[in-house]
Formats: structure tokens, sequence, C-alpha cells
């Protein structure tokens, strides 16, 4: 494994919920598979007063909490946050970069750098613009000179639609070239999407099949068992095709789809995924009415507890209109997939917690084996389970011992668990780290999330603009609105359900 350059990490947002959670402990968990470069350090901006020692103490707590690499070793910890400092300030005003500047040179020069910097936007997104063009105007967005290298790592969700996407990609690409910037996409940094690849390219035995001749339809599941979690005001504005389907959905979809690229490089793999953004047929007004099924959660009750409907939920508007559930039904327009059905869904409150992509195979042209009506189909399917117990199952009929010929659906299934001598690293670690290896593979390309907006945008404007187009109460804990099974029934098909509905009471309607 290559070790990253020396560098500089600045995470603006440092006194917020995702530093704390999930940043840090990244950091550490690198640090403890000494991953992290020979001379490194971390400077956390925010507003918030704190000095150098109180900000160490508050991610010291932090990583205690959070790191993936319990117990925790305190020695090591203690060594590590040496590496923390800390500066207040206010990063909308152009003024107090100044400070930043003479705080980072200091810091260069202390830990012998060689002016790399790599700065993480992890605050509000209205502030995303506002710190690239402030670092940009404060000379701070420069590669250092000669030999340095500045990144810039952006948070979701990039944009809020079409328009305000390429608005903000035009920001940065201000103060900042293309190849410094870095999208975050934490559904690309997990294990299980990144196999998708190996799976499809390292093997020969299944890249011939995947194509429209084998296969029949391609399901993307990603079911959520909690509800917005004290986020109602963020949620409430973007809901759950704003929040999933647009970003980790379609990269999901890119992957599965995608030709083989010629190189296993950043751009050759974006190429490719573009090529299938670009490909996915867009809908009218019409197809969205029936292509497209939305839903929003209502109170319940799961295992003899009551459960909150969403517009009960805090800062959540009382008649809001908001989807917590989306199932979409699309095409992708090419060769490889022309008249393969993509059938996606993602939901909040939704009886567990499972991402699954499955890949449903034709059936046999001729059903040899029965009896009767119960003929064996033989539309074998592949699972690729992205979380939890991440792995990969391929189902497929064998003959039942005994006379006759009666065949049983079997499942031969791959867990990552029984790889225990090996350690996964969180999406956050592989995503940190190839960032400051300069491997932008596993990041968004400004022309990709622009292409799965443009797909995603005439979804949300029909809805906006039109109030009366439908939206359906599903109980808590169940799989979303009944609605949604025409999608897949429209082609004799139904959606795979991973476990039962756990709602014993709510109501179904329409809101
Ligand atoms: N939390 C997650 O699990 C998660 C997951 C995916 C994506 N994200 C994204 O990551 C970003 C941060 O999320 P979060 O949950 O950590 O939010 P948060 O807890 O509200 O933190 C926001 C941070 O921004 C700082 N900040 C706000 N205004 C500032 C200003 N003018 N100058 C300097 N610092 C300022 C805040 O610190 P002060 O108030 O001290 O200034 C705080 O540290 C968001 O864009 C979110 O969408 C978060």
């Amino acid at each position: 494994m290559k070790s990253p350059d020396d560098c500089i990490l600045v995470i603006f947002g440092a006194s917020g919920d995702l530093t704390k959670r999930k940043l840090v402990p990244a950091l550490f968990d690198l640090c403890c598979q000494s991953l992290l470069p020979d001379r490194f350090a971390i400077l956390g901006v925010s507003r918030t007063e704190l000095s150098d020692d109180a900000f160490r103490r508050h991610m010291v707590e932090s990583v205690e909490q959070y790191s993936e690499n319990k117990p925790v070793d305190s020695a090591k910890l203690q060594e590590f946050a040496k590496q923390l400092h800390y500066e207040a300030l206010d990063t909308s005003s152009a003024e107090q970069y100044e400070q930043l500047n003479a705080r980072l040179s200091a810091l260069a020069a202390k830990y012998g750098t060689l002016g790399n910097f790599l700065y993480y936007l992890a605050t509000p997104p209205s502030l995303y613009e506002v710190i690239a063009a402030n670092l940009g105007h404060s000379g701070l967005s420069r590669q250092g000179n000669g030999s340095g290298w500045t990144r810039i790592i952006v948070e979701k969700p990039f944009g809020y639609d079409l328009q305000s996407a390429r608005e903000l990609n035009g920001s940065l690409l201000q103060a900042f070239r293309e190849d410094q910037i870095y999208r975050i996409d934490h559904y690309l940094g997990k294990e299980t999407v990144q196999n998708v690849l190996v799976f499809r390219f390292a093997n020969g035995i299944f890249e011939p099949l995947w194509n429209r001749n084998y296969i029949h339809h391609v399901e993307v599941t990603s079911a959520e068992h909690i509800g917005v979690e004290g986020r109602g005001g963020y949620y409430d504005r973007a809901g759950v095709i704003r929040d999933m389907v647009q970003n980790h959905l379609l990269q999901v979809v890119g992957l599965i789809a995608m030709e083989p690229p010629s190189s296993f490089d950043a751009n050759a793999i974006r190429n490719e995924a573009l090529k299938v953004f670009q490909a996915l047929r867009p809908f009218t007004a019409q197809e969205c009415e029936e292509s497209v099924v939305r839903g929003q959660y209502m109170a319940s009750t799961i295992r003899g507890e009551k459960v909150r409907g969403y517009r009960e939920e805090e800062d959540v508007a009382s008649d809001s209109r908001t989807e917590t559930y989306a199932a979409l039904k699309f095409h992708i327009d090419n060769w490889r997939w022309g008249g393969v059905p993509f059938f996606v869904r993602a939901g909040k409150r939704l009886p567990t917690r499972v991402t699954e992509v499955v890949i449903h195979f034709k059936p046999t042209p001729h059903r040899l084996f029965g009896p009767g009506a119960d003929m064996y189909h033989g539309d074998n399917e592949l699972v690729i389970r992205i979380q939890p117990d991440e792995g990969i199952l391929l189902r497929f009929g064998l003959k039942l011992p005994g006379t006759g010929f009666e065949v049983k659906d079997v499942g031969m299934d791959f867990h990552y668990s029984e790889l225990s001598d090996t350690y996964v690293p969180s999406a956050y670690e592989r995503l940190l780290l190839d960032c400051m290896l300069g491997d932008a593979t596993l990041y968004a390309r400004g022309d990709v999330v622009e292409a799965c907006w443009a797909f995603v945008d005439p979804i949300l404007n029909a809805y906006e603009g039109n109030p009366n187009l439908k939206l359906y109460g599903y109980p808590a804990g169940t799989w979303g609105p009944k609605e949604a099974d025409a999608l897949p029934r429209e082609y004799g098909e139904q959606w795979r359900y991973p476990c039962k509905n756990l709602a014993t009471d709510g109501e179904y309607c329409e809101l």
C-alpha cells in the first residue's frame, strides 16, 4: 500500500456532528493501521471558541465512542491527539482567512508538510461556495510552490437540484481545478459497492450474462428502519429522492450498468459511469405519474411500541408532502440494457435496514420440472448485499433428493464476515485515504453529479409543481405503499422482500 504524502488536513465544521462521529474516528482508525502520512496534522475550524487542548479532549471522547477499532489503544490515541489543532473563525468572513493562512503556514513549518493541504467541507452546504471562494481569494486554493498539492473534499448534499449543482460546480471551479475537487458519496467508499467492479470485471463467468439477453430486470433497494432521527428540518426540504436516489442509488446503478473501463483509472471509470447516466431515459411529466410511487410513513405500532408518523416528527411541517419513500421504474437506453427495466426503491421506517442489488436472470425458455402449475421457473437471482451482512448470494434450483424431479430453490451465499482476518475499512477511512493519495476513483466527478441531477430533476419538478400528484401514506414498519407493487407487476414480477412487515396497525391512505 502506497503511503500518502505528508500534508495538513483542514476540517471546516470541526465542532459539528460529522467531524465527531465519522471524520476524526476514521482518521484515528487510519492511524492505527499506520496509513496516515509520516508528517501529518489536522486543523479543525469552526466558530465555537475552543483551545487546541479542549478540541483534543472532545475528539478523544468521540474516538473512544465511535472508532471501529475497539478496544481503543489509549496510548496511541493520546499520540494521535497531539496532531490535532483548532482555530476558531467564521468561515463566511473573507477577512478571517488571513488568520487561517498564518496558522496554516505555522503548522506547515512545524510539521514540514511541504505545502500539501487538504480542505474538508463539513459545514452546512450553504457555506460550500463561500468557503471555496474565500480559499480562492486568499490564495489558499493554489497548488503549493512547485511540489505541493491542494485538494478539497465536498460533503453531500451536492446541490439541491440541477441548477444549484451547476452553480456549485461553477463556484468550485473558480477557485479549484476539477482534479483538485473530491465530491464525496460515502456509498462509493463502501467495500461491497467497490466489490461490484471486481465481481463484474475480475471474473469471466458473469460478464457474458450481464446484458439484456440474460437479465430480466434489476432491482436496487435501500431500506432504513429508522425515521428522520432529529434531522426533520433538513429532511423535510430534501426527501428521499434527493437524499438517497439522486446520489447513492444512482451511483450504484452506474457501477452495475457501466461498460468495462479500459483501465482501472479514475477517469476511465467515471467516463463509463457518465455514459450510463447520459443513457437514462428521461421522465416526462406523464411518466412520473406512471413510473414513480412516492410515500410518507404514518403512525403505527411496531413490536408493541407506538411509532410516530412523519408529520409528527420534530421540525416537520404538519401538512408536509415530502416523500420518505420512493420507488422508480426506469430504462437505460443503450445496447446492453435495451428493454431491461430497472426498479429502484428507498425509504425510511421500513421493516429492516438493508441495501441490496438483485439481478434477476431470465427464466429457462422451456420448463421441464413440475409438478403442474408449480413448474420450476429457473429465474435465478444474484443478490449483492451492500449492507448490513455484506455479501453475495446466488439463487438457483437443485433436485430434491428422492424419487421424481422436484426442484428446490437453494442459495450459494458468501458473507464478508467470513473473511474475519481481513480488516474492512469504513467508507470514510477509504475515502480520506484515497484523497490523500490523489485517487479520485471513488469520488463523483462534476459532470457525473450533474447527469444524475438531470435525471431526477423532472421528477422533483413534476411533484413540486403539482400538489395533485399522488403521495401515499404507509404505516411505519411496512414495505411502503402497496401501489409500488404495480411497477414490477407490469412485468409479471414482484419486489424482493427480505423480511415481513412489522407494523400491527396503521393506515395505508392517499395523502
Ligand atoms: N452528520 C452526518 O452524519 C452527515 C452525513 C452525511 C453528510 N453530512 C454533511 O456534512 C455537513 C456537516 O454536517 P453535520 O451533521 O456535521 O452538521 P453540524 O453538526 O450542524 O455542523 C456544522 C458545522 O459547521 C460549523 N459552521 C457553521 N457555520 C459556520 C461558519 N460561518 N464558520 C465556521 N464554521 C461554521 C459549525 O460550527 P460552529 O457553530 O462552531 O461554527 C459546525 O462545526 C453537512 O453538509 C451535512 O449535509 C453529514
